[in-house]
């Protein structure tokens, strides 16, 4: 089984992912830290080689290498789950789970953040929340195609994991 973190750039994926991996015994990976492994390259830099399209298609490539692993959570990177048909990829191919946040709580997460990220490198915190604003409308059309959707900010992992029970159990039941 794979479980496959998706939801905005802040929202706590990578954070996330190794405490769940940690409790269930699982891997964790994180596809940045994969796709930077793999090409030798940091993301802003792939960004700056090949642009956001490019990135894109790597992107997808490195996600399909990882369907074939078991017993692993994945870490996407905020915009995986919204190119191609990575969504339902995934969800053929695992669970997906929607780290859910408002645009301000991102926004304040991501001020404080040390990760560097190119598609809101410079922006002054007022340009970075109508930024969040205005991609996250677009965005949530397949971060709400998750199987789940948890609210990033109360829920705590405990509750995560019983859910993914209820999904399992529920899924087993049915077919
Ligand atoms: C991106 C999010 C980043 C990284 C890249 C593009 C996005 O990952 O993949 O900078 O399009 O939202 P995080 O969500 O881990 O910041």
């Amino acid at each position: 089984m794979i479980i496959f973190l998706i939801g905005y750039m802040g929202a706590g994926k990578t954070t996330r992912g190794k405490q769940l991996a940690s409790l269930l015994n699982y891997q964790f990976i994180d596809l940045d830290e994969y796709i930077e492994n793999k090409y030798k390259t940091a993301i802003p830099i792939l960004f700056q080689r090949i642009g956001e399209s490019g990135f894109r298609l790597l992107e997808k490539k490195s996600l399909e290498e990882l369907y074939a692993l078991q017993n692993t959570i994945i870490a996407t990177g905020g915009g995986a789950a919204c190119f191609f048909n990575n969504i339902e990829s995934m969800n053929s191919n695992g669970i997906s789970i929607y780290l859910k946040l408002q645009p301000e709580q991102l926004a304040r997460r991501l001020l404080q953040s040390k990760k560097k990220r190119p598609l809101i490198a410079n922006k002054t915190p007022q340009q970075l929340i109508s930024y969040i604003a205005q991609t996250l409308e677009h965005r949530k059309n397949f971060y709400e195609q998750a199987q789940l959707t948890i609210d990033a900010e109360t829920d705590n992992n405990q509750k995560i994991i019983e859910s993914l029970n209820q999904l399992k159990n529920s899924e087993n039941r049915f077919g």
